[in-house]
């Protein structure tokens, strides 16, 4: 069976629609076929300023909702990258065959240390891709379920496995990206040419899977849209109809053609709360099933110990491999 990893930051109070439709569906849809391993990456999410407490709290939630959502720890490992001590190991291993060029062209980085000022970014921002990389590359991960937004990072993940493979000899797999084909870059309801984030500027674009049901609502029925009255596809012409033809179809498994002969003729607003109640219909279950399994945070931990436990194992052989690989003597 192809080994599948993937991971989410813990950075917020919920995971939005793009984190949803853009990863965590394809991870759900992946566990029959795969040997599937998820991670909630905590590691990466002090990258940037955090509040412990709230990092604590968000690291649970993260776990909660790709449970809800219907990650089953039978079939998946489901752990918190913190209590695998290998990631952060092999992210130094890697970071010294990493070009300081090379890290630099990552177009994520660049964005992110812009907004962080001259001295809010720090090297552990700039080294995040790399431990991303240890991540995947841990487990001879053959695919990598992510949004669009994370195709370049699978690239440098690639040229350093090729790059040690080809240095020290054949020791990791060499992984490639899974990405969905209409929701691999879901936009900010308000401002349909960023792509939702959870950084977003204004709340009203931002759909996250803890809204309360109306607040989900609300956001549709207010999506930019534009002056024209068509519901076509168009990305250049019309973003905010497209990016809603893009949820409604990601949604419901729908093609857009069909999507757009079922709306000719009828209203954006018709389309707006039609999507909204499909949406929420989608979403809600997820919520509640959240907030059950928040209830009892004892049993989230175990279920999370369990998973580090089937993690740890793997990765620590990885690990002593690329060990014995660089030169390090092993200990006596
Ligand atoms: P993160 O936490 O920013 O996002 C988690 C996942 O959600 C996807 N995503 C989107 N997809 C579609 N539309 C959007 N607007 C949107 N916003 C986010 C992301 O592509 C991602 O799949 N670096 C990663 C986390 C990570 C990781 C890994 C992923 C760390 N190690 C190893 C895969 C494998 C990140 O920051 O994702």
């Amino acid at each position: 069976r192809p080994i599948v990893f993937s991971g989410m930051q813990p950075s917020s109070d919920s995971l939005h629609l793009g984190n949803y439709l853009g990863a965590l569906v394809n991870w759900v849809a992946l566990q029959d076929e795969v040997d599937p391993i998820y991670c909630v990456v905590d590691l990466h999410a002090i990258t940037v300023a955090q509040d412990p407490a709230a990092l604590r709290e968000s690291t649970r939630r993260t776990a909660a909702q790709y449970l809800a959502a219907g990650i089953d720890p039978e079939r998946s490992t489901l752990f918190v990258q913190s209590h695998v001590p290998a990631h952060a190991e092999l992210a130094w291993v890697l970071s010294t065959i990493t070009g300081f060029g090379e890290a630099s062209r990552m177009t994520q980085f660049k964005d992110k240390s812009a907004k962080q000022g001259a001295d809010g970014a720090t090297v552990g921002l700039f080294t995040y891709p790399v431990l991303m990389a240890a991540d995947i590359l841990l487990y001879d991960t053959s695919l990598v379920p992510v949004g669009d937004d994370q195709r370049q990072h699978l690239e440098l993940t690639r040229d350093l496995a090729g790059r040690f493979n080809s240095r020290f000899g054949e020791t990791f797999r060499i992984p490639e990206a899974y990405i969905p084909e209409t929701s691999a870059r879901i936009y900010d309801l308000q401002d349909p040419t960023s792509k939702m984030s959870k950084s977003a500027a204004s709340d009203a674009g931002l759909v996250r899977v803890l809204d309360e049901p109306n607040a989900t609502a609300k956001k549709f029925k207010s999506a930019v849209t534009d002056a024209e009255r068509e519901i076509r596809y168009d990305r250049t012409a019309k973003p905010g109809v497209s990016n809603l033809l893009d949820i409604y179809a990601a949604v419901t498994g729908r093609g857009i053609p069909e999507i757009e002969a079922e709306y000719a003729g009828r209203g954006y607003g018709d389309l707006k709360k039609e999507l909204a109640e499909v949406v929420v219909d989608r979403l809600a279950p997820i919520r509640a099933r959240t907030f059950e399994l928040l209830a009892d945070p004892a049993e989230l931990d175990r279920i999370l110990a369990l998973g580090a436990d089937k993690a740890a194992e793997r990765a620590e052989v990885k690990l002593a491999e690329v060990y014995e690989r660089v030169g390090f003597v092993r200990r006596g």
